[in-house]
């Protein structure tokens, strides 16, 4: 696989105040589907801000395995040159989709519609995660599929171009599975219609908007939101501005909220309701967190975070309806919970078995490991905290997972006692300057 790495152990250790400003990483979810519209639209698209990790540079070479053009400039911009929703190449290749479930999931949906076959693989921990949630619906619309390892790549689509609409309720909050009917959807004819009874992230639906796709969203009278999508639009490149990630974000605001007398800003940061859960939940455990200079950058709230050491949190019981909004950040809201006073209960979250590892399994090992108590369920996590850090002294295990690894390598910045996780590679492919940054900040972060 081209996307092998050997393993780098790292270990963090106490550090002192961490300060200064910190500059995160692009958008992962609207960096993927800003190089997938791209391809799909006629001309030239250009994206400011875009996140130059290893998940999106996967999407960038399926883009160009499909006929785009895909180009960096030196200030930064990348440039995506499409040939228009009806134009898509046959790739001669497999495509590798490394470490990234966005981009094998939207990609399957986005290939669905057209008389070709596109192969899909990844790495060992995409090659285990469940692509059948797609499939269905695709099959639905008349694409196949050869999947020989039970709905898990490496697997074939068997894309037709004479698609049919459907309406499809999401089994899951998911908003990849989302995004594959919706692009699928483009290649319809008429209207494709996906419910879902929990909002997800929406940025599939508002830049598709920005692209020229008729796509409207409504609130049925049970609470779900419906959103339907108009067959063969004209899509036309358009220009992007991606905002800072939250879900990066909150790796170096919990830097500073767990060590003491840290006082750090970060400027950018994506603020759309659908992602922000984690600032609002840590604001209740009684973090310090000042949002200010709230605006929009190029359709998208955005706002500039102050983040000071305020002591030990309170334990919490997170509201379930938070949990699509703040999906991957329950492996750092797990550190914060080992360190609070009292005791965090985090519910409905069985898709965190289903992500880049078992989040649940690695979570609960690994705190435990470091000498926190907690009970974890099927689908949820009871962490019950001290007021203050536990012991630490650990090697965690992190099962290819960038946010397990980031994770446990903050909780060892507060820890009396150091925190190493066995491989720290992984982190590439979201936060690829993760240890700069944070050693920049003060934190005691190196290679083992
Ligand atoms: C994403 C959706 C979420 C999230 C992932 C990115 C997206 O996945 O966990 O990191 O960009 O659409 P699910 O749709 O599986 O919940």
């Amino acid at each position: 696989m081209t996307h092998h790495h050997d393993a780098i152990s790292y270990i963090s250790g106490k550090s002192p105040a961490l300060r200064g400003d910190v500059d995160v990483p692009g958008d992962k979810s609207m960096s993927h589907r800003s190089i997938m519209f791209g391809l799909l639209a006629d001309g030239k698209t250009t994206v400011k801000g875009i996140l130059t990790g290893e998940d999106v540079l996967c999407t960038a070479d399926a883009a160009r395995a499909l006929g785009a053009e895909v180009t960096a400039q030196e200030d930064g911009t990348w440039v995506i040159k499409g040939n228009g929703l009806t134009n898509l190449t046959a790739p001669d290749r497999v495509l590798d989709m490394g470490n990234s479930g966005t981009s094998t999931r939207l990609l399957m949906g986005l290939v669905a519609g057209y008389d070709f076959n596109t192969s899909f693989t990844g790495d060992a921990s995409l090659t285990k995660r469940p692509m059948g949630r797609v499939m269905k619906p695709l099959a639905q619309m008349g694409a196949s599929f050869i999947d020989k390892n039970e709905g898990r790549l490496p697997l074939i689509v068997q894309g037709s171009s004479a698609l049919r609409p459907i309406t499809y309720e999401l089994p899951v909050a998911s908003a990849q599975v989302k995004s594959a009917i919706l692009l699928a959807g483009l290649n319809a004819d008429g209207k494709t219609t996906v419910i879902e009874s929990k909002p997800t992230r929406d940025h599939t639906e508002n830049m598709l908007r920005h692209f020229g796709a008729t796509v409207e969203t409504a609130r049925l009278e049970n609470g779900a939101y419906a959103i339907s999508i108009t067959g063969k639009p004209a899509l036309t490149g358009c220009d992007i501005v991606i905002p800072a990630d939250p879900s990066s974000a909150a790796f170096p605001v919990v830097a500073a909220i767990l060590t003491p007398g840290s006082d750090i800003r970060l400027d950018n940061i994506g603020m759309n309701d659908r992602r922000a859960g984690i600032f609002t939940t840590l604001i209740e455990m009684g973090a310090d967190i000042t949002i200010e200079n709230e605006r929009d950058m190029a359709g998208e709230p955005v706002a500039d975070l102050h983040v000071r050491y305020n002591g030990p949190l309170k334990g919490i019981d997170v509201p379930a309806d938070r949990v699509p909004s703040m999906i991957d950040e329950f492996p750092i809201l797990s550190m914060v919970a080992a360190c609070a006073d009292g005791t965090t209960r985090m519910t409905d979250l069985a898709e965190l078995r289903v992500k880049e590892s078992d989040r649940l399994l690695m979570v609960a090992e690994g705190l435990k490991k470091c000498g926190v108590s907690l009970e974890m369920g099927e689908d949820s996590l009871t962490i019950h905290g001290n007021g203050k850090p536990p012991a630490g002294g650990a090697e965690i295990e992190t099962a290819l997972d960038h946010r397990i690894a980031m994770s446990f390598l903050i909780l060892g910045c507060a820890t009396d006692n150091p925190v190493s996780v066995d491989d720290g590679t992984p982190i590439a492919t979201s936060f690829p300057r993760f240890i700069p940054l944070m050693t920049a900040l003060g934190a005691k972060i190196e290679k083992r």
